[in-house]
């Protein structure tokens, strides 16, 4: 769980003062990927050395400590690759040994950052200390380096001079687990390495002159392996599309043109190195055959890279970007029957803005606020609120497999799976499918069931969640069809299901997340939707709830007002509590376990969502004067027992605020009569109401740790996107 970045700049003269400061930068961007350590590596003063820098702490701590040693910062390169680092640890407590970059040997001859968990790292710590390597981290990625220098020096004592990319071919062949990293090395100068598998990983690519792709060489064992489909076909989204078939000295040649369609050029790819060997994707050469002024920022996020480029490429699992002379050339690390075998580059639509603070304080309290636009961006384009109708793009042509099904699983963690709690039940009402809801490391643990004619649906923010992420695979291989409903457009959730929805909440940069959860809900909400738009007997409660998600941006809008109640609530009433119990029932169950989440991870206060049902199960005996207690009381069905509920709290003394709807009489006249707090939020369709009733606890626990001086964006211990187990 960490952020990565590197920089490559090819006939594009750099200070190393600017590649420093493209570095730092890039990083702070990433920093919400952990924030535990940093550190980068670029090149030194000596042909061929490498500067290290590495420090505990935020980025801002790396700045400090590289200024402290004064490296020359008016030293200019012509071309040069540097890569860095931000750290979230995994293996190793945080200190300066354990900082990445991770090197070979005291002088870098392999230095490398890496995001993941080498899971055999034990093993290959072993035996290279038996061939005499010492290691002075606790790191997985330290073996990683010393493997690369191992394997170089093995190769060379044996007469093999190996191109970097065959020798990081060797090296992922000892690797087990997960992992996106970069490697650069004294033995290759202005060479950077790039690999993926279960870590995100991209490359944006800025370049002076427009590019051209040329030829690619494909060449085939004999004619007969020649595989039926194009190696290069028409992609569905028309980015990439095959020319002709030549023949060149006996082997397979496909000609690609260059093709601009406005946002995107075609990277054609070797389909695996044995097959393939000489392929070579000169995608950078300019179109007059000049060399072209090239920069590269490779990173773990687009927001890092947003800055410089919108081109960007997307790295698969298995693929080895190799960086040099102002080109990319991609291999495979392996041989995959029906890997894809193009890669595009694409135009990225996230403005800078977008991931920047505004006027807010924090990401949270921004993304938080954002909330009505989100929710709109969710449904924008999808609902015809005049005819009551859905329109899922990437769902429509996969309804009729959906609808046959007999259970439907959503799989998800932490907030995303609130998002799927708070949802089941009307998922379950339209689709009349049954609809299991699931922790995917609990699902995994018990290695659950899984059959070909299930429906498994992923929830994710991020899109790279490593267990959910493990869970789909699961699916995957036991045939199930797959469905990701994701925030992060061209993450592995979102490209490796069968289908999906792409939230469109925007870039979520607090680590508590917010806004996702809102979209997710009506992603969700949207898809029970589409599944039931073929029944008569639910077209009148389709039409209330689409008529509900009309009114929901602005509704929220109105719940936001509530800030200033709230911020007093916590400075005078909820600072100094040392606990707090959430109370919800039905629909609000998902928004009780929720808001708790939310409280305990920024105000690091102890909270816990209780089904209200379970009160008098044995929660009750906590209840007294002094235990503060939020109770959802809003309309729905369930409401008199939900009443019945706070009745019990305040028959023990206690003081419950309570979540309830505009002007409600019940509870105008116990507050008239009781120390009871009211947050007042509009009503709406039943299964919405959790859509404005956790906003309240969004800025409950947003104020709550403003009070308490935590920061907000950054809570100790956790990092924004989990992609370890
Ligand atoms: C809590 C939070 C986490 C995530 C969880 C799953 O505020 O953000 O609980 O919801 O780690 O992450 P995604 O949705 O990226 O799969």
């Amino acid at each position: 769980m960490c952020g990565i970045f590197g920089y490559c700049n090819y006939l594009v003269e750099k200070s190393r003062g600017e590649i420093i400061d493209t570095l730092v930068d890039g990083l702070q961007r990433l920093e919400y990927r952990g924030y535990d350590s940093t550190g980068i590596a670029i090149d030194g003063d000596e042909p061929d050395s490498t500067l290290v820098y590495k420090q505990i702490g935020k980025v801002s701590a790396l700045k400090e400590e590289i200024a402290e040693h004064h490296p020359k910062r008016d030293v200019t390169f012509v071309s040069h690759c540097g890569i860095a680092h931000t750290r979230w640890a995994t293996h190793g407590e945080p200190k300066q040994v354990n900082c990445h970059p991770q090197k070979s040997d005291p002088t870098g001859e392999f230095v490398i950052v890496h995001n993941g968990i080498i899971t055999n790292f034990r093993e290959l710590k072993t035996l290279l200390s038996n061939k005499g390597y010492s290691f002075e981290s606790d790191t997985d990625t330290e073996c990683i380096a010393k493997l690369f220098k191992h394997l170089y020096d093995t190769n060379i004592q044996n007469g093999n001079e190996l191109d970097f990319h065959e020798l990081t071919k060797l090296v992922l062949l000892e690797l087990e687990g997960s992992y996106g990293l970069l490697c650069r090395s004294s033995h290759y100068p202005d060479e950077v390495m790039a690999t993926r598998k279960g870590s995100p990983l991209l490359i944006g690519v800025k370049s002076e002159k427009k590019l051209k792709v040329d030829f690619v060489d494909v060449e085939f064992p004999d004619d007969n392996a020649q595989p039926e489909t194009p190696l290069v076909s028409e992609r569905s989204n028309g980015l990439a599309s095959s020319r002709n078939l030549t023949v060149n000295g006996g082997r397979k040649v496909r000609l690609f043109d260059h093709e601009d369609r406005g946002n995107s050029n075609l990277l054609p790819i070797a389909a695996n190195e044995f097959n393939l060997r000489h392929s070579q994707s000169r995608a950078f050469l300019s179109e007059d055959g000049t060399p072209n002024p090239v920069e590269f920022f490779l990173s773990s996020d687009a927001s890092s890279v947003i800055k410089h480029t919108k081109k960007v490429l997307f790295l698969e699992d298995n693929d080895i970007a190799h960086i040099y002379d102002g080109e990319i050339h991609i291999h495979r690390s392996r041989r995959e029957v029906g890997a894809s075998m193009t890669r595009s580059i694409q135009t990225l639509e996230m403005e800078l803005a977008q991931i920047m603070k505004g006027p807010y304080k924090h990401f949270m309290q921004k993304e938080i606020f954002e909330q009505p636009e989100s929710t709109l961006n969710t449904m924008r384009g999808r609902i015809d609120f005049e005819n009551n109708s859905v329109m899922l793009g990437g769902l429509q042509a996969w309804l009729p497999a959906i609808r046959r099904a007999r259970r439907l699983i959503m799989i998800a963690c932490g907030t995303s799976y609130h998002s799927c709690l708070a949802t089941r039940a009307i998922f379950e009402e339209l689709s009349e499918i049954p609809v299991s809801v699931e922790l995917a490391s609990d699902f995994l643990d018990r290695k659950s069931p899984v059959f070909r004619d299930d429906i498994c649906v992923f929830v994710s923010q991020s899109g790279e969640t490593a267990d959910t992420m493990l869970a789909l695979n699961y699916c995957l291989e036991r045939g199930a069809l797959t469905v990701g409903i994701v925030n992060s457009v061209g993450s592995s959730i979102s490209r490796i299901t069968h289908c999906g929805v792409h939230i469109n909440a925007g870039p979520e940069i607090g680590v508590a997340s917010t806004k996702a959860y809102t979209s997710q809900y009506i992603a969700l909400v949207m898809v029970a939707l589409s599944l039931s738009d073929d029944r008569v007997s639910k077209i009148e409660r389709r039409g209330d709830i689409m008529q509900g998600l009309k009114k929901i941006p602005q509704q929220i809008k109105e719940v936001l007002q509530l800030e200033g109640k709230i911020k007093q609530l916590c400075e005078k009433d909820l600072k100094d509590q040392k606990s707090l119990l959430l109370l919800g029932r039905g629909y609000q169950f998902a928004s009780a376990l929720e808001g708790a989440l939310k409280i305990k991870e920024i105000s690091y206060m102890h909270s816990e969502g209780v089904l209200a049902g379970e009160l008098k199960h044995g929660v009750l005996a906590l209840v007294d004067e002094d235990l503060p207690i939020i109770a959802f009381g809003t309309r729905d069905s369930l409401f008199p027992k939900v009443v019945s509920s706070i009745e019990q709290v305040t028959a023990r003394k206690g003081h419950p605020i309570v979540i309830c709807n505009k002007n409600d009489e019940v509870w105008e006249k116990k507050a008239a009569t009781t120390k009871m707090v009211t947050l007042e939020v509009p009503q709406t369709v039943d299964c919405l109401q959790g859509l404005l009733n956790i906003i309240p606890l969004q800025l409950i626990s947003y104020w709550l740790a403003v009070n308490k001086g935590i920061d907000v964006d950054f809570p100790r211990n956790l990092a924004k996107s989990v992609t370890v187990e």
